[in-house]
């Protein structure tokens, strides 16, 4: 990851004659292969208890199976309507990325570090590895689209939520 510079990078345009596949940034990486993939939307594709939580139907959008597991992306509807005891349990995420944008609806949650954030239609963040969290509210039309790699990932429950300072 070192020499890839990811943090100085610029975008650039360049010939094809320039470009090396060895030096291509999956190659260097180390990274799974990736297939072409595309899903469209179907109700009958929600399905309860197919994701991490059973207070959501969730549309698996197939990533998995085409980057050798690299990544996974759903589309989670609420399936239940909100309950503390089911959905407000402290929690973390051991994940190399985790990215999640509110499709519908809103949500109350509480992120380690960042206290208790409204989130709405067209609200976006990434969660870092390891961030605390938790779901303090939903609407019933609350819909998220999250991208997390790897696909499979551990998930740790917490006893409580630490103090958020300042
Ligand atoms: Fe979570």
């Amino acid at each position: 990851m070192k020499d890839l510079n990811l943090a100085e990078r610029k975008n650039r345009i360049l010939d094809e004659k320039d470009y090396n596949p060895a030096e291509a940034l999956g190659e260097k990486l180390g990274w799974p292969k990736q297939v072409f993939h595309m899903s469209h939307l179907r109700d009958e594709d929600f399905k309860v208890g197919a994701g991490l939580r059973s207070y959501a139907a969730s549309r698996d959008l197939g990533f998995a199976a085409v980057t050798g597991g690299l990544a996974q992306a759903h589309v989670n509807r609420r399936a239940k309507p909100f309950n503390a005891k089911d959905v407000s349990i402290p929690h973390f995420h051991d994940v190399l990325f985790h990215m999640v944008y509110v499709l519908k609806g809103h949500a109350k949650c509480e992120f380690e570090g960042h206290g208790v954030c409204e989130v709405r239609e067209g609200s976006c963040w990434i969660q870092p590895p390891g961030i605390k969290h938790v779901i303090l509210d939903y609407s019933d039309d609350y819909e998220i689209l999250e991208v997390i790699l790897p696909a499979q990932y551990d998930t740790f429950n917490i006893a409580k939520m630490p103090e958020n300072k300042g």
